[in-house]
C-alpha cells in the first residue's frame, strides 16, 4: 500500500494498524545513524508533519548486502522510497516506525547540500530559501501559514462574506500614492525606444500596455467598496505591493493582504470583527497545527504557546488616539521619564504627530496586550475616512505586542458625497481617475466601513517569529528580489 502522505499514518486518518501489510512511503532523508554494520535508523520527511518516520534497518530484515549499500549511498537530502511493515514503535514521541525491507533511492543528493548541519541559524538559511522548507523550523511555519490560510477564509465565509479579489493592477492610488510600483511594458534600460510626447520630456503613456500609467495595488480597498456597496459584505486575500525604502523586520515589498468591507455597521462591529478574527485563529491552530507550535515554542519561540494563550483570552482595549498622546507625554514627564525613555527610545508626541514602532512598543508593554488606537487626526489619515465633528475620523489601528506593532489598520468610510469630495480636494486626490469612487456616494450611498490586516505580520504573532522575511515562502522586499 503506498501512503500519500506521511500525516496520515501520525494522526491514525488512516488506520496502519501492524500487520504483516506492506506500506510505501517516500521522503527526504532528514538524519541517519548507524550502529555497528548490521543495524541502522534513518528518519525520512515529506513535509507534511513536524516528526517524519523513523526508518529501523536491520539485517533481521534486509540482506546484508543491501543494508550496506544503502549505508554507503543514502546520505542526508537523498529523496528515497521506502517499503516494510509498520510496527508500534518502542522510541517516545512516535506512534509507528518502518521496518525497511526494500528502498528506492529516486534523488540523491549531491556533496555539498547545505542542511546536513545540525543547527543553521534562520540568518544562514535565508540564503536557501529554495531548500528551508525541508527544516523543522519552516516546516512549521509553513504548514502553520496554510492553516491559517484556511481558517480566515472560514472566518468569513461562515458569516457569509463573499470572497472576491479585485484587480491587483490598477490606476488607483489608494493610500494617497506614496510608495507604488509602477508598472510598463517598455524596456525602461534603454530610455531611446521610449515613446515621448513631441517636443516633451514626458513619457507617452497613451502609447502603453493600458494607454495611462498603472500600478501594482497597494490596497484593494475602493474596488472592493464598490463590491460592498452592490454585493453587502466581501472579503480579499489579494497581495498588495508598497515602494518603501527601509528594511524593517515588519515590511515587504509584496504582503498578503486581506482586506474586509462590511455594510450598515459601526466602528466597534469593525474592531469585534478584527478581535474575534484573531482568537479564533488561535484556538483553531491550537486545535489543528498543536504539533508544529509545540515544535516552535521548544526549540525556536520560547513561550510561544503562553503568549497565544494569553492573545486568546485577554482584552483588547480601545483607547483613542488623544488619549493615548497625553498618556505617553504624561509618563515622560513624570518619574519615570529616564527608564522610559531609556527602555523605549520614545520621545514626546504632538497632537498630530504619528506613532513610531517604539511608541507601538510603549503603548502594548504599558497595557499589557493589544490596543486598538482608535479616532485619529483626519490630517494624519487618508481621505476616504468617516470624517467626525472634532476633526477626527472613525478609524482604528490595532497594535499587538511582542514586536509586531500594527496588524490591522481600519475606518468607517466617508459616505457623505459632498464631505468626501471635499477631504479628496483637501488631500490633493486625483478625483478624475476616482470618479467611480466618488459615484458610490452618489448612487445609494451607504454607512460601511472595513479594515486592512497584514496576514504575514499575524503569522509572525502565530510563529513568534521576529522577521516577517521568515513567514513568507519567497519574501521580496527592499534591495532583495532573489525568485
Ligand atoms: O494600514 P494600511 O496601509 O491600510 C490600508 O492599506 C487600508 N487601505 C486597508 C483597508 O482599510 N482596507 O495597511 C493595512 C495593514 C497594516 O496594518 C499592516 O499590517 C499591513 O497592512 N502592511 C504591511 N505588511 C507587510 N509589509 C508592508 N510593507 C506593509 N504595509 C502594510
Ligand atoms: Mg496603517
Amino acid at each position: 500500500m503506498f501512503i500519500k502522505q506521511l500525516f496520515l499514518t501520525l494522526d491514525s486518518k488512516q488506520d496502519i494498524a501492524p500487520s504483516d501489510n506492506m506500506y510505501e512511503i517516500c521522503g527526504w532523508v532528514r538524519t541517519c545513524r548507524t550502529s555497528g554494520s548490521t543495524l541502522g535508523f534513518c528518519n525520512i520527511n515529506d513535509g507534511s508533519n513536524y516528526q517524519g518516520l523513523q526508518i529501523v534497518l536491520s539485517c533481521n530484515n534486509m540482506e546484508q548486502e543491501s543494508l550496506e549499500l544503502f549505508f554507503k549511498s543514502v546520505g542526508i537530502g537523498t529523496y528515497i522510497s521506502c517499503k516494510g511493515k509498520m510496527i508500534d514503535s518502542p522510541a517516545k514521541g512516535q506512534k509507528y516506525e518502518m521496518q525497511l525491507h526494500t528502498y528506492k533511492i529516486l534523488g540523491s543528493a549531491a556533496d555539498g547540500y547545505p542542511l546536513t548541519k545540525n543547527r543553521l541559524s534562520l540568518d544562514t538559511l535565508r540564503n536557501f530559501h529554495h531548500l528551508r522548507a525541508r527544516t523543522n523550523t519552516f516546516g512549521s511555519i509553513f504548514r502553520i501559514r496554510s492553516s491559517a490560510m484556511k481558517i480566515v477564509q472560514d472566518y468569513f465565509h461562515d458569516r457569509d462574506y463573499l470572497h472576491l479579489d479585485p484587480n491587483i493592477i490598477t490606476t488607483n492610488e489608494c493610500e494617497g500614492g506614496a510608495g507604488v510600483f509602477q508598472i510598463t511594458e517598455r524596456d525602461i534600460s534603454k530610455p531611446q525606444t521610449l515613446k515621448m510626447i513631441k517636443d516633451t520630456d514626458n513619457y507617452d503613456w497613451s502609447q502603453d500596455h493600458f494607454n495611462c500609467p498603472a500600478y501594482l495595488t497597494v490596497s484593494s480597498q475602493l474596488q472592493l467598496e464598490a463590491l460592498a456597496c452592490s454585493m453587502g459584505n466581501v472579503f480579499t486575500l489579494n497581495k498588495s505591493f508598497r515602494s518603501e525604502h527601509s528594511s524593517t523586520t515588519k515590511h515587504v515589498s509584496e504582503f498578503t493582504h486581506l482586506e474586509i468591507e462590511i455594510i450598515n455597521d459601526s466602528l466597534d462591529d469593525l474592531m469585534d470583527i478584527g478581535e474575534g478574527l484573531i482568537k479564533y485563529l488561535i484556538t483553531q491552530l491550537f486545535n489543528q497545527r498543536i504539533e508544529d507550535l509545540q515544535n516552535l515554542n521548544k526549540f525556536i519561540s520560547k513561550g510561544l504557546i503562553k503568549q497565544l494563550t494569553y492573545l486568546k483570552d485577554c482584552e483588547y482595549k480601545r483607547i483613542k488616539y488623544i488619549d493615548i498622546v497625553n498618556e505617553i507625554n504624561r509618563d515622560i514627564d513624570s518619574s519615570k521619564k529616564k527608564k522610559i525613555q531609556k527602555k523605549f527610545g520614545i520621545n514626546k508626541l504632538s497632537y498630530g504627530d504619528d506613532l513610531g514602532s517604539n511608541h507601538e512598543k510603549y503603548i502594548t508593554h504599558k497595557h499589557n496586550g493589544p490596543v486598538f488606537v482608535t479616532h485619529w487626526p483626519l490630517s494624519v489619515k487618508s481621505f476616504y475616512m468617516k470624517q467626525c465633528d472634532d476633526g477626527t475620523c472613525e478609524s482604528f489601528d490595532l497594535l499587538m505586542p511582542y514586536g509586531v506593532g500594527e496588524l490591522i489598520g481600519g475606518s468607517q468610510r466617508e459616505d457623505d458625497y459632498q464631505k468626501l469630495s471635499n477631504m479628496m480636494d483637501n488631500k490633493g486626490i486625483d478625483k478624475e481617475s476616482m470618479s467611480f469612487y466618488l459615484d458610490l456616494r452618489k448612487y445609494g450611498s451607504c454607512p460601511h466601513g472595513g479594515f486592512g490586516l497584514g496576514f504575514d505580520r499575524l503569522l509572525m504573532l502565530m510563529t513568534g517569529m521576529n522577521n516577517i522575511k521568515d513567514v513568507i515562502p519567497f519574501p521580496v522586499f527592499y534591495k532583495s528580489c532573489k525568485f
